[in-house]
């Protein structure tokens, strides 16, 4: 006999601290999935479990439960040259500046690997590799299944919509994003794999961040998070890495929608800030080698111009042209220097919430974003500073928008005597 389920029933057990069955969480999915369950039930439910937290069998069965919620694609058939396609993607758990996707993906397709990522849209202070692709003119990530796969063996990517993948996990993604439930490691966990389950890539490498922009602000708590991820794949049959990489300072000079796409631009000509480049090629690195792809290297592809042929491909599959004019707000504010000296910190996590002000982000569901709405960092960490100078360009085009965003960059910043200790990008790697 069926077991019967209530929404109140559920979030009360959560909300005490009890853990739920197997039976309650399929259910809970499947109703939220078709409606049955109200967004205000699951808002709850999302607050209880990010007080109260989920053992690892509960997030296991959250995921399988969100993987269960839609298709889950299947690409083992397609053949390159006669040979299966050697299935690789890569997933950030967020960050500022977080661009590395843009230039990465090109790289990987570069170097023979095929890609099928289905990316996200900003959440909290962090961007969306969707928001900022969606700033080049006619770039689209709706894409059918059809047209992905045959961009997996014409191209060897597509960068799609989650769409009918894990559509619990779009729910509660956009929920969770205006009801200050992301920094939860069993929200970020779940809703990670189980788009990357469903996508049908067959080796992951996670980008798990660390540091003040990170939705999880300690070391070991990001450490635990990568750890659940790669048990999470690798029980799904996916070979399954993470990077544990740095977040306490945005990455690059460029974090927003268009701008980001802009400083991409120059990674992918061969330029571009060194941090960006590092990472870039390390998560290539990575996802060729969990790929079983070896005798090729990643950052000749940048200094060739065959990873920025590819992402010209790429966009002009998806309806974009890559050679237009990227969107820029209208106004701009700068924030000077208050002393000479030596650039110290710049939190992450006051720039992207700076940046999610200016109108890169939501404050309510399905909101638009301002394509032109960014931040450019005119002074890195250990570069000389003079009085009076501009460290920071902010746009939008809603100048009403500055007082808030300036008040957040307010103390997120140094300009000190001396030159920061400099922090290690890539913190650690863990494998299943
Ligand atoms: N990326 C996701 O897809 N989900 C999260 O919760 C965080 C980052």
């Amino acid at each position: 006999m069926p077991q019967l389920f209530d929404a109140p029933t559920v979030i009360r057990t959560k909300r005490d601290g009890g853990a739920l069955s197997d039976a309650a969480i399929d259910w809970v999915i499947d109703a939220y999935t078709h409606g049955r369950v109200a967004d205000e039930q699951m808002a709850a439910l999302l607050m209880a479990i990010f007080l109260r937290g989920m053992s690892d069998p509960e997030i296991a069965r959250w995921t399988a439960a969100m993987v269960a919620s839609g298709d889950r694609l299947d690409f083992s058939d397609l053949r390159r040259d006669g040979k299966p396609l050697a299935l690789v993607d890569k997933h950030s758990t967020g960050g500022v500046g977080d661009k590395i996707t843009i230039a990465l993906v090109p790289v990987v397709m570069a170097c023979g690997a095929a890609v099928p990522q289905a990316a996200g849209r900003g959440l909290g202070h962090t961007g969306g590799t969707l928001d900022k692709l969606e700033s080049i003119p006619g770039f689209t990530a709706e894409l059918s299944t059809a047209q992905i796969r045959q961009q997996l063996c014409d191209l060897g990517a597509a960068i799609f919509a989650a769409g009918d993948l894990a559509p619990a996990d779009r729910r509660i993604y956009a929920l969770r994003d205006v009801t200050a439930t992301t920094e939860s490691l069993p929200l970020i966990a779940s809703s990670v794999m189980s788009k990357k389950i469903a996508e049908g890539t067959r080796a992951l490498v996670l980008d798990t961040k660390v540091g003040s922009g990170a939705f999880l602000k300690t070391e070991a708590e990001s450490r635990r998070l990568a750890r659940t991820m790669v048990d999470l794949g690798t029980a799904a049959g996916l070979v399954t890495r993470a990077l544990l990489t740095d977040m306490s300072t945005p990455l690059g000079r460029a974090v927003g929608n268009a701008v980001e796409v802009e400083e991409s631009l120059e990674v992918l000509a061969g330029g571009g800030p060194a941090d960006v480049v590092e990472l870039t090629v390390a998560l290539a690195a990575e996802m060729l080698d969990a790929a079983g792809i070896d005798g090729v290297d990643p950052a000749e592809t940048l200094r060739d111009g065959s990873a920025m042929d590819r992402f010209r491909d790429l966009v002009a599959a998806q309806g974009g042209d890559a050679t237009r004019k990227l969107p820029v707000g209208a106004h701009t504010e700068t924030v000077t220097a208050p002393r000479g000296g030596t650039m110290g910190s710049i939190d992450a996590l006051a720039v992207g919430l700076a940046v999610w002000r200016l109108g890169a982000g939501r404050s309510v569901p399905g909101e638009q974003v301002q394509p032109g709405a960014g931040l450019r960092i005119h002074r890195r960490p250990g570069e000389p500073v003079t009085a009076g100078e501009a460290l920071f360009t902010l746009y939008t085009d809603t100048p009403e928008r500055f007082a808030g965003a300036v008040a957040e960059l307010d103390g997120g910043f140094t300009v000190a005597d001396e030159a920061p200790p400099a922090r290690p990008l890539i913190v650690d790697r863990m494998a299943s």
